[in-house]
């Protein structure tokens, strides 16, 4: 793709969505995740200033303007999600940004669990980089996303997202350990394997800020403590473990995490071998695990799950954080009709708005447009 400097300096950077096929709430556990970048972006077209402030517009968002020197409580909504990228670049850089005109558009879904908000983040995080010509290294750079988030945002949030969308390459899953932080592309040929990878949002309204996901994580860490471990990573018997767990709440929320690790390396072995329709029941038992052990699921999008299974979905999952969001479902290609219209009955008898259903490709990471 043409890189575009425009004759005022402008550049643009655009980031994806992200959709986690399988390994969910083991990222903070340093775990394993195996997630991949959607076709949907977020655009940005940075132009320079030099007098230190920051604007914002993003099509019908209240539009934001702060200083380049901001600090975590300045700025709230979703303008903290831009200025939070603001604060940890200038700390590292070592010195306030100059200043930049932001224009965002994007086509991730919101609310759908769908990494919306680090899409903008790392989108806005390249472009200012940009900007001030200067680069970071890109598991860096997830580093220092992750503390605007955790930081500035207030979502205790962990690495997966700005991993998957700075580091994933088209055509490949991304196989993220999150303890060594590194990322392995294993391929994902769909088309070879006559499959398609539906993703979709039956309109559960989904938020990471108000509490779930943190007691989700302060369990993984009692649990942690408990086995006299440093994270649910370092379990090497996982049946042995959760038999010294006496307490039911935090050794289910364990057995989710510990099992969920061995079903991503599963699916990595399986995708190695180009067995992706083998990948289908363990996206299912996944599920069961959030919704029954993690219990981070909610009715509506277990009943999208189990609509995809009756039209014919090999496997299908909740992606994400949870407590809402979509659901992803991996189709033999032509099961795809009978899927849509067994989500869309599960909906319309549940008085539902009509769930959105995207065919999705796994596709290239951020980048320069
Ligand atoms: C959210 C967080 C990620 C990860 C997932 C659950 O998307 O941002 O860090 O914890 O939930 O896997």
């Amino acid at each position: 793709m043409a890189s575009t400097t425009s004759s005022d300096g402008s550049q643009t950077w655009s980031a994806p969505g992200r959709v986690n096929l399988i390994g969910d709430h083991t990222d903070y556990n340093d775990g394993f995740a195996l997630p991949f970048a959607l076709p949907q972006r977020t655009t940005v077209v940075a132009s320079p200033r030099t007098d230190g402030r920051i604007t914002a517009t993003s099509g019908d968002l209240e539009p934001a303007d702060f200083a380049t020197g901001t600090t975590p409580g300045d700025v709230s909504g979703w303008a903290a999600y831009v200025a939070g990228i603001a604060w940890v670049l200038g700390e590292r850089l070592g010195a306030p940004l100059a200043g930049a005109d932001l224009v965002i558009s994007s086509e991730v879904p919101r609310g759908g669990g769908l990494s919306s908000s680090h899409s903008l983040e790392c989108a806005v995080a390249l472009a200012l980089l940009g900007l001030a010509g200067e680069e970071v290294p890109r598991d860096e750079l997830a580093l220092l996303v992750q503390r605007a988030e955790n930081d500035y945002v207030g979502a205790p949030t962990g690495l997966l997202d700005q991993t998957a969308i700075l580091r994933s390459s088209a055509d490949h899953l991304s196989f993220f350990d999150a303890r060594d932080r590194t990322v392995e592309a294993v391929p994902c040929d769909l088309d070879a394997a006559g499959l398609t990878l539906l993703v979709i949002d039956p309109h559960a309204p989904h938020v990471l800020t108000d509490g779930g996901y943190a007691s989700r994580r302060e369990a993984c860490e009692r649990a942690a403590a408990a086995l006299g471990v440093a994270s649910l990573r370092e379990v090497a018997d996982v049946d042995a473990a959760l038999a010294t767990l006496t307490d039911d709440e935090t050794r289910r929320r364990a057995r989710h995490v510990l099992t969920e690790n061995h079903r991503v390396l599963e699916c990595v072995d399986l995708a190695r071998r180009g067995d992706l329709a083998a990948l289908g029941p363990l996206m299912t038992a996944s599920h069961a695990s959030m919704r029954d052990d993690f219990e981070n699921s909610v009715p509506v999008v277990d009943r999208a799950v189990e609509a995809a299974l009756a039209g014919g979905a090999l496997g299908a999952r909740m992606t994400g954080g949870g407590f809402g969001g979509a659901v992803v479902a991996l189709v033999p290609r032509d099961a795809v009709p009978a899927v849509r219209e067994a989500v869309a009955r599960a909906s319309a008898g549940a008085g539902l708005a009509a769930p959105d259903v995207l065919d999705v490709t796994p596709s290239r990471g951020a980048g320069r447009d």
